[in-house]
C-alpha cells in the first residue's frame, strides 16, 4: 500500500514536471549574456536636435508615413491588432490609418537621431489599458519595433514567451511588464540587455532568478509580488540599481554578505515577507547612501550589528516581525535622518534612554518583544521559550565608518525631532514602497 502510493507520488511528480516543460520552457535554449554597457543614447527625448546631422529631403507628398521609420512598423501593429480580442477602453479603435504618430493611443514617436536622422516609434505606454488576448505576447512584437525606448505595459494580460532577440533591440531601455500574466521562470532573453529599469512586479513568474540580474545595470529593479523561490544569490550586492524590491516572494537563506558591495549606490532596497533567515550582515551598515531598509516579515535572528550606525541616511529601518533579540543599539537611535525604526515582534530585551526617548516619539516601535516596562510585551512564557534554544549569531562590534551616529548627528546640527516628515511622507516619496502597489 505505501509503495504503491508512493509510485502514484512519483507519477504525479513526473507529469507535473512534464506539464512545467510543456507550459514553460520556450524553444531557444541559448542565454547568450553580452557584456553590459549603456551605449551614449543618441535619441533626444521630447524633440529638439535642430542643429544635429542634415535635414532629410522632404518626401514626396504622397507618402503617407511620416518615415521610413514609421512605416516598418505600421504592419507589426496591425499585426499585434489581431492578437488584442479584449480592449474595454477602445484603445485600438485609434490604430487606424497611417498617422502612427498622432493618432495611436500607446504610442509615441520622436525624432531618432544618428542611423537614421527621422521621426521614430520610440515608445509604447499601454499602461491600464488592459488589453487580452489568448496569444497577447511580446513575441512579434516588441522585437519588430526596432526603435523603442521605453515598453510600459502595467496592468494587462501580456503572457508567453519572450523574443529570443529582445536584447537586440538597441535603445530599449525600459521594461514595464509589471501586473501581467506571465508565469513560469524568469525570462533569461533579457539578461543580455542594456535595460536601466526592470518591472516584473505582480506576475507569477516562478523558480529562480538568475544571478545575472544582479549585474544588469539597472537602475530600478522591481521583481516583488511573483513566486521566486530560492535561497537569496550570493551576488545580490552586484547589483548597481539604486531602487530594489525583492518583496513578498520566497526567497529564502541569509542576506548575502555581499550587499555591502552595494554600499555606494543602494538608495531603497525592500526584502519584506520572504522567508529570510540567518543573522544579519554587518556589511549593511555599508549602505551610506540607503534611506530605506525593509526586512521587516522574514526569520532574521541575532543583534542589530553595532555597524547599522554607519546608516548615516536612513529613513525608515524596518526589521519587524523576525527573530531578532539582545538590546537595540543606542547608536543606531542617534541616527540622524531616522523616521520610522519599525522593531515590533521580535525578541529585544533592552533600550536606553536614546531609544525610550523615540519610542515616546513614536519614531520607535517596540510592540510585542521582551522589554520589561514596555507595554504589549510578549509573555515571558514566549519570551522564555525562544531563549530556551541556541542562537548562533556571532556579536560584531565593528564599525565600518570613522564617525558613528553620534558624531556625526551632531556634526550635521541635525535633530531627532521628526517635524513635519512622517513615515508616511517617506513611503509615498519612496519608489521602492510605490512597487508595492500592484498598478502605477
Ligand atoms: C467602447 O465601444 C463600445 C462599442 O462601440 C461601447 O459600447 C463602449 O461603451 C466603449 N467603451 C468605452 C470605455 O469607451
Ligand atoms: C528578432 O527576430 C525577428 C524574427 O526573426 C525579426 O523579425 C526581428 O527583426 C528581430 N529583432 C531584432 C531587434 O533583432
Amino acid at each position: 500500500m505505501l509503495i504503491h502510493s508512493n509510485v502514484c507520488l512519483a507519477l504525479l511528480l513526473l507529469l507535473a514536471i512534464l506539464l512545467f516543460h510543456a507550459t514553460c520552457l520556450n524553444t531557444n535554449q541559448a542565454h547568450p549574456i553580452i557584456a553590459n554597457g549603456r551605449e551614449a543614447l543618441e535619441i533626444i527625448i521630447g524633440g529638439g536636435g535642430g542643429s544635429y546631422g542634415s535635414p532629410l529631403a522632404s518626401p514626396p507628398s504622397y507618402y503617407p508615413f511620416e518615415s521610413k521609420r514609421i512605416e516598418i512598423v505600421y504592419p507589426v501593429i496591425q499585426k499585434f491588432k489581431q492578437k488584442i480580442t479584449s480592449d474595454p477602453y477602445n484603445i485600438t479603435n485609434t490604430w487606424v490609418g497611417p498617422d502612427i504618430c498622432n493618432n495611436y493611443k500607446g504610442f509615441f514617436c520622436d525624432t531618432l537621431l544618428g542611423d537614421y536622422n527621422s521621426v521614430a516609434l520610440a515608445g509604447v505606454t499601454f499602461n491600464g489599458f488592459n488589453f487580452d488576448g489568448p496569444d497577447l505576447s511580446l513575441a512579434g512584437f516588441i522585437d519588430e519595433l526596432p526603435d523603442i525606448i521605453v515598453f510600459h505595459a502595467n496592468s494587462n494580460n501580456f503572457k508567453g514567451p519572450f523574443p529570443s532577440n529582445i536584447s537586440k533591440i538597441k535603445y530599449l531601455y525600459e521594461l514595464d511588464l509589471s501586473n501581467n500574466k506571465y508565469t513560469c521562470e524568469f525570462p533569461h532573453e533579457i539578461l543580455g540587455s542594456q535595460l536601466t529599469f526592470l518591472d516584473l512586479r505582480y506576475n507569477t513568474f516562478s523558480g529562480a532568478v538568475p544571478p545575472q540580474v544582479f549585474t544588469l545595470d539597472v537602475d530600478v529593479l522591481f521583481i516583488n509580488n511573483n513566486n521566486f523561490m530560492q535561497k537569496l544569490p550570493d551576488n545580490l550586492g552586484s547589483t548597481p540599481a539604486l531602487y530594489v524590491t525583492l518583496a513578498n516572494n520566497r526567497f529564502t537563506g541569509p542576506i548575502p554578505t555581499s550587499i555591502g558591495r552595494a554600499g555606494k549606490t543602494l538608495i531603497e532596497i525592500i526584502l519584506l515577507n520572504n522567508g529570510l533567515s540567518g543573522c544579519l550582515p554587518c556589511e549593511i551598515g555599508l549602505l551610506e547612501k540607503a534611506t530605506v531598509f525593509d526586512a521587516s516579515r522574514n526569520y532574521l535572528t541575532g543583534r542589530i550589528p553595532l555597524s547599522f550606525t554607519c546608516l548615516g541616511m536612513i529613513e525608515i529601518l524596518d526589521l519587524a516581525d523576525n527573530q531578532l533579540y539582545g538590546h537595540v543599539p543606542e547608536l543606531v537611535c542617534e541616527l540622524p535622518n531616522l523616521v520610522t525604526l519599525s522593531l515590533s515582534y521580535n525578541y529585544f530585551t533592552g533600550i536606553g534612554p536614546k531609544c525610550l526617548e523615540l519610542v515616546e516619539k513614536n519614531v520607535l516601535h517596540l510592540r510585542m518583544n521582551c522589554i520589561p516596562g514596555l507595554p504589549d510585551q510578549r509573555t515571558r512564557a514566549q519570551c522564555r521559550a525562544f531563549f530556551s534554544t541556541a542562537k548562533g549569531c556571532p556579536r560584531s562590534n565593528w564599525i565600518p565608518c570613522s564617525s558613528g551616529g553620534v558624531i556625526r548627528r551632531n556634526s550635521l546640527e541635525s535633530s531627532l525631532d521628526t517635524n513635519g516628515i512622517s513615515a508616511v511622507s517617506v513611503k509615498l516619496k519612496s519608489r521602492a514602497y510605490a512597487a508595492l502597489n500592484r498598478r502605477l
